[in-house]
């Protein structure tokens, strides 16, 4: 959908109403209880390492709360996951889930108000935003977390 230049509020319904709810109730609590799942998958020592390091996301984070102030509104309020912990390697994707979640809420409340100043000023930087997360974070789960998952899980 990203690479055929989808509309970002198509992309957004899919990921965010079908995809990672699936991951997040299917997929991550099975793989939460596995021994295995400590070791990591091959680049999660890299991912852990460049967030630790860099912080990555934290520029999201910045635009966020500058939204949020100008706005007024509060940031969505995260789900409860009993399987999910700071020291869990699913707590990488998950904390691009929550963060996207949020670009997600945003971008919506954007879409209806487009003559706004506000419109003007973060729909154009949160859909840039949300796409270039959703590339990391679709790479990573295909080049690290599913790899292992296949590996022990076949
Ligand atoms: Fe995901």
């Amino acid at each position: 959908m990203l690479d055929k230049g989808e509309d970002i509020l198509k992309v957004i319904d899919f990921v965010e109403t079908i995809h990672h709810p699936k991951e997040e109730q299917l997929l991550f609590p099975v793989i939460a209880k596995q021994v295995w799942l400590s070791q990591g998958g091959p680049l999660c020592t890299y991912y852990r390492g460049l967030q630790l390091e860099f912080d990555p996301l934290a520029p999201v984070r910045r635009y966020l709360r500058l939204f949020y102030e100008q706005s007024g509104i509060s940031a969505p309020s995260i789900g409860e996951y009993s399987w999910l912990s700071e020291q869990s390697p699913l707590s990488i994707p998950m904390e691009e889930h929550f963060i996207g979640h949020e670009l997600s809420v945003a971008l919506r409340f954007l879409s209806n108000k487009k003559n706004s100043a506000l419109y003007a000023e973060f729909f154009e930087i949160f859909r840039k935003l949300y796409s270039d997360l959703l590339r990391v974070h679709i790479s990573k789960e295909d080049n690290c977390l599913f790899v292992m998952c296949e590996a022990k899980m076949s």
